[in-house]
């Protein structure tokens, strides 16, 4: 757990979910990198330290945004192959086929992780793709060594990745589990990233690891091909911008539903006298907002390549204000459905979050899904698979593997990239960065982005203290407000319930890297989630 002071730096900072990433990022910044060349580092490193959902194997988004005012979003969703189909996680019955979408070769999406990483740096960055890979290779190479908490959470996997031979000899080595402490060496993942560093991203999607991939797919019975390899691409994107109470909130477009549903949320509540934070007035006018924001999600969202979404329409202000009436006049927890956007024609995953000295900033969520995504590890690349073809619709109505009940907008189909909930997000107060920010836990994301924001902008608590706070959750189906065990006052909870919500406690919501500028004094204030077991770092 981080101290309940921020990390300050005058320069730089990174805050990811592991501290020899973070270092990584640092390390590229003090060489005079910019805030992509250590997202790149620290992304890379992450896919060696922090096996959970740091990858190589999976995909996800990166958000940039330059101190001359331009931005972009790096799309590297995962990507279906050519030969999966709509139907492809139903039996004959018509019913889904439990853990077909989450366990094993056909849950796999197409990796885009190297094309993003290789792409951003590319095109954003200051380095090389060799530089910022290099901290990777050592760690890989020389290895390090396991702390308590990743001794823990491998043996906790232990019935997943027991289930492939590669995945039991890297991870858990064959049942001589990694005591804290000891070395972790991967160097048939160090041969990949190599690999990578030499010959670029090709080397990722032809050649030896392609082949690699695909002879692992087929052996466990996967469909991914190596034409899917090689047509993948990463697609940079125009980032989705609203406004907050005179901040402006730059966030992802689909493929990933989070900027999308955040922004629907923040107009909902701008206008909210909001009282005082994890008090019962404003937790049920933020409930209510979440309920019908997932709401419009579920009806609606899918990739933008492949079917319309009314985005401009969720995201309008005038919208909000009919759903904001809505929920003036409705009794609390009263039943919901998805809204009316209309056009209004006038717009177990990490994150780790970037500042440079130049401001630059980089907000980056990417994952395999599951925790250590399918399970599978690529046998002689040494890296694992995501299960990220269980985000798409297996059948609608059917709620996967996060109880997300989808819509055909996010039917599965050839090439299509599956609805994320991934929410990498910087706030700009007068066109400068105040706060990066981003989280995993699936479409709890969104929600913790939220109150991360709201505390931030709302209740003016400094970064650790608003990081910190407890969360909640509601995600309009299952109609259930999930709250963090500790935290929120018996009167809070027995309030709750009496207004009607279903409440069910969790241990913990969300895993927040966030960084707040100071935008007078320019000093920056990273905060790790005090629920996992990252680091800021800074210079
Ligand atoms: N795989 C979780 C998400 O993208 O939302």
């Amino acid at each position: 757990m981080e101290a309940l002071e921020p990390v300050a730096a005058r320069h730089g900072m990174v805050v990811s979910s592991e501290p020899r990433a973070s270092a990584a990022g640092v390390e590229m910044l003090r060489e005079g990198g910019n805030a992509v060349d250590a997202a790149v580092a620290t992304g890379f490193a992450l896919a060696v330290t922090y096996p959970f959902a740091g990858n190589i194997g999976g995909g996800g988004f990166m958000l940039i945004r330059k101190a001359d005012g331009s931005a972009a979003v790096v799309d590297y969703r995962e990507e279906a192959p050519a030969a999966a189909t709509r139907n492809m996680y139903l039996n004959a019955q018509g019913e889904v086929i439990p853990g077909a979408s989450t366990v094993g070769a056909l849950s796999v999406g197409v990796p885009g992780t190297v094309a993003g990483l290789a792409l951003a740096e590319q095109k954003y960055g200051r380095l090389s793709l060799a530089r910022t890979m290099a901290p990777a290779i050592q760690l890989a190479e020389n290895g390090f060594p396991v702390s308590y908490w990743l001794s823990e959470d491998l043996r906790a996997h232990q019935s997943l990745l027991t289930k492939f031979a590669d995945s039991r000899r890297i991870f858990l080595r064959d049942g001589n589990f990694y005591q804290p402490g000891e070395v972790l060496r991967q160097p048939e993942l160090a041969r990949t990233l190599r690999e990578i560093a030499r010959f670029g991203p090709g080397a990722f999607y032809g050649g030896d690891v392609a082949r690699d991939i695909v002879r692992t797919e087929t052996k466990l019975g996967g469909i991914i091909a190596l034409a899917d390899l090689a047509q993948y691409r990463a697609k940079v994107r125009k980032p989705l911008m609203g406004s907050f109470r005179g901040y402006t909130i730059l966030s992802v477009p689909p493929p990933s539903s989070g900027g999308t549903v955040l922004i629907e949320m923040l107009n909902i509540l701008d206008p909210l006298n909001l009282g005082s934070p994890d008090s019962y007035d404003s937790m049920h006018l933020i409930v209510e907002a979440m309920r019908r924001a997932f709401a419009d999600r579920a009806a609606y969202m899918g990739d933008t390549d492949f079917v319309r979404v009314p985005i401009q329409g969720m995201i309008n202000p005038q919208y909000a204000a009919t759903l904001r009436e809505q929920i003036l006049r409705s009794k609390p927890d009263a039943p919901v459905a998805a809204g009316r956007p209309g056009e209004y024609e006038s717009s177990n995953t990490t994150h780790f979050s970037v500042v440079d000295a130049n401001g630059d900033a980089v907000s980056n969520t990417y994952t395999l899904n599951n925790g250590y995504g399918s399970g599978i590890t690529v046998r002689g690349a040494g890296f694992l698979l995501n299960d990220e073809m269980d985000d798409f619709t297996s059948k609608p109505g059917s709620p996967n593997m996060f109880g997300l009940i989808q819509s055909s907008a996010n039917a599965i189909g050839p090439h299509k990239r599956p609805l994320s909930a991934m929410t990498p997000t910087i706030v700009l107060k007068n066109g400068r960065v105040r706060l990066v920010l981003g989280s995993p836990g699936g479409p709890t994301i969104i929600n913790t982005v939220l109150e991360v924001l709201l505390d931030a902008l709302v209740y003016k608590m400094d970064i650790v203290r608003a990081v910190a706070e407890p969360r909640f959750h509601d995600q309009w189906a299952p109609d259930t407000l999930f709250l963090e065990r500790q935290g929120f006052s018996a009167d809070t909870v027995e309030k709750l319930q009496q207004a009607g919500y279903n409440i069910s406690f969790r241990r913990s919501i969300g895993e927040c890297e966030a960084i707040e500028v100071d935008v007078k004094s320019g000093w920056r204030f990273g905060a790790s989630d005090p629920r996992g077991h990252g680091q800021a770092a800074g210079y």
